[in-house]
């Protein structure tokens, strides 16, 4: 996954999100600005230490288990926490400004997106706690064969699928959940969805 971003346009590059909106309603230090779900060894907490070393709050990296204990092996920024975790069950971190989920969703079909989904309601404080989802959004027409092809790829590889804007809209409100506003760099990137408590 490290290398399938690299030299991508990313949501934290300058300009693409409001990262510094998202910073800056964090009180305290010691407040978690953002929990990587399924984050993997951590490229994209640490690419978010480099780019935006002056933001407020820790991070926090979870994985399984047997993930998380080789993400501890790297030397990863002192504001970042590793914590084992399974997205099937209730998130323990609560209260953070946002919940980030990269690649993560499209490798599950919609009963299991859900459940994934569902689990960090819970943890969410209204009007201030944001799920962020970087995936791939294929528009109604004019869809890019990147895209589609990864689209058959997920079907083939995991009974999964990359999803339209409507099909997103749908599977976050299932959950109790609203997407606020979807921002896209240019094709064939990943999107930026931002949801709340609907
Ligand atoms: C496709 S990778 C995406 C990794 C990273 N978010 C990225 O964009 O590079 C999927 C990640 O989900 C993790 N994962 C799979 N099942 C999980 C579960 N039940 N709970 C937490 N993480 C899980 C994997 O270990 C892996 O790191």
């Amino acid at each position: 996954m490290s290398a399938y971003h690299q030299g991508r346009p990313s949501w934290m590059d300058v300009g693409f999100y409001d990262v510094p909106g998202l910073s800056q309603a964090v009180e305290n230090e010691s407040d978690v600005l953002l929990v990587d779900m399924g984050g993997s060894l951590g490229h994209d907490v640490s690419e978010f230490c480099r780019k935006w070393p002056d933001a407020k709050g820790r991070l926090v990296l979870q994985d399984l288990p047997e993930v998380a204990s080789q993400a501890r092996q790297q030397s990863l920024h002192k504001s970042i926490d590793v914590m084992d975790h399974d997205f099937f069950t209730e998130q323990p971190v609560k209260g953070a400004r946002a919940y980030y989920m990269h690649s993560i969703l499209h490798d599950w079909a919609d009963e299991n997106g859900l459940r994934i989904l569902k689990n960090i309601v819970p943890a969410m404080k209204r009007g201030y706690s944001k799920v962020l989802i970087n995936e791939n959004v294929i528009p109604d027409t004019n869809a890019y064969w990147e895209t589609t092809s990864l689209d058959i790829i997920m079907m083939a590889d995991f009974a999964s699928t990359e999803r339209t804007a409507a099909h997103w809209h749908k599977l976050v409100e299932l959950a109790g959940l609203k997407i606020t506003k979807i921002w896209t760099a240019q094709r064939g990137v990943e999107s930026l969805m931002e949801c709340e408590l609907a």
